[in-house]
């Protein structure tokens, strides 16, 4: 992790003059304050964060009572759980006592959770089983102490939780989901493999470069090959269309060409970001592997290469990239003011066995390579943006559109917190 020096002067006054300055120039890069201000990190935690649905993990790492995971949001930590009842839970990882941490291994298999510290312990949903000799305290209620619960939500396998017990309801917006991301029947995919790369840089840097493109035929030169995304709309719009005219045809999926855009101010709620669009890869190319062709068996309902890839976000923090044959998964986590977690999760479908019908170094081949490129580019980026004598300037008015639409959304956010 890099650290950066704390602005001693810092102060609710300073982020409302810099978010007013910020109004004024709509279409530029924000100021470096937004990444160098531990008042700002704070608050994005509380005001965004921990306010909007974040992908968890999937149904199938979770498949039997006491099966658990953990997820790492800023320096918190949630256990995510299928409880003895079955049903999956999200638990605050703070023991209801004096705080310490009651799970510790990233995943496994628990019957309870035994605090370390005074041996309290929890059932697999959360609730008080025993406090060891805390009836000296006749005034000591044990329905009262049971870990803290996050909201949780699973569309189509996967597990989407919220911080805020009043968040609004993602399950109704995700519905324009159905067709497109239904065909790859990811409630009964495998996860071929996953991966956390720590990036050395705020998590708003390492989201913003997710966001555009026009990085892409710098930064990417096997991604640019094959995704017409690195190009402007109209110089790939027959390649793009002449894909969408066979789309329903080849795949056999209705709707599977399908656009939706609800994301960031256009959401339908806070937090419940859902985007989807297909787009082409070049002539020659069925798949976002090493040399186009296919690496695994075709995915759910899918029934052939129509030479697209499907475009997905739900949440604002959460993406998929679906081919035919493997889906990717991105989540990008905010672990401290210049410390980012992205996640990438592959997924291939669910009887596809590995080393017979698919290698995994081949499923993951251009994501991971592609990921270590983001890397290195985000982390010049951070120096420079964290240089004292950085000027913003101005965004690309369609490469950088999307990203626009985030920084939006996210100084939209701060100036109603104020
Ligand atoms: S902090 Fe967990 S039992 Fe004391
Ligand atoms: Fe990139």
């Amino acid at each position: 992790m890099k650290f950066v020096a704390t602005d001693v002067d810092d102060s609710v006054a300073k982020l409302a003059e810099k978010l007013r300055v910020e109004a004024l120039r709509p279409d530029h890069a924000i100021d470096s304050y937004f990444y160098r201000s531990h008042l700002v990190y704070e608050r994005e935690l509380r005001e965004l964060v921990f306010r909007s649905w974040i992908y968890a993990g999937h149904v199938s790492e979770l498949q039997k009572p006491g099966d658990y995971l953990l997820l790492e949001i800023g320096e918190d930590s949630l256990i995510i759980v299928r409880d003895d009842s079955g049903e999956i839970r999200a638990l605050m990882n703070i023991c209801r006592h004096r705080g310490a941490r009651v799970c510790e291994h990233a995943s496994g298999n628990r019957k309870t959770f035994v605090c370390p510290y005074h041996g309290w312990v929890y059932n697999t949903d959360g609730s008080l089983k025993a406090a060891r000799e805390m009836n000296m305290r006749p005034d000591f209620d044990m329905a009262a102490h049971g870990l803290k619960r996050a909201r949780v939500v699973v569309y189509m396998g996967l597990v989407f939780i919220n911080c805020d017990p009043e968040a609004a309801d993602f399950l109704g917006p995700l519905q324009h989901l159905n067709e497109p991301l239904g065909a790859y029947d990811l409630a009964n995919a495998r996860v071929a493999h996953k991966q956390t790369y720590r990036v050395d840089a705020n998590w708003k840097l390492v989201l913003e470069n997710y966001l555009e493109c026009y990085h892409c035929a710098t930064s990417h030169r096997s991604y640019a090959r094959m995704h017409t995304l690195k190009d402007l709309d109209h110089k790939v719009a027959d390649v793009v269309q002449a894909m969408l005219d066979r789309t329903e045809s080849v795949t056999g999926v209705k709707g599977m060409g399908k656009e939706h855009h609800g994301i960031y101010l256009g959401a339908e709620s806070f937090g419940c970001c859902v985007y989807t669009s297909r787009y082409g890869l070049f002539d020659g190319y069925l798949t976002g592997s090493e040399d186009g062709q296919p690496v695994a068996p075709l995915m759910g309902h899918i029934q052939g290469y129509d030479g697209g890839a499907g475009d997905f976000q739900m949440g604002p923090l959460s993406f998929m990239l679906n081919y035919p044959d493997h889906c990717v998964l991105y989540r990008f986590i905010p672990r401290g003011l210049t410390a980012t977690d992205m996640e990438v999760v592959w997924f291939v479908n669910g009887d596809a066995r590995e080393g017979v019908d698919y290698e995994r170094d081949k499923v993951t081949w251009l994501w991971h390579n592609t990921t270590l490129e983001d890397e290195y580019i985000i982390t010049r980026n951070s120096e420079g943006v964290n240089s004292h004598f950085f000027e913003p300037g101005p965004y690309h008015p369609e490469f950088e559109n999307t990203l626009k639409e985030f920084i939006h959304w996210y100084l939209a956010t701060l100036s109603a917190s104020l």
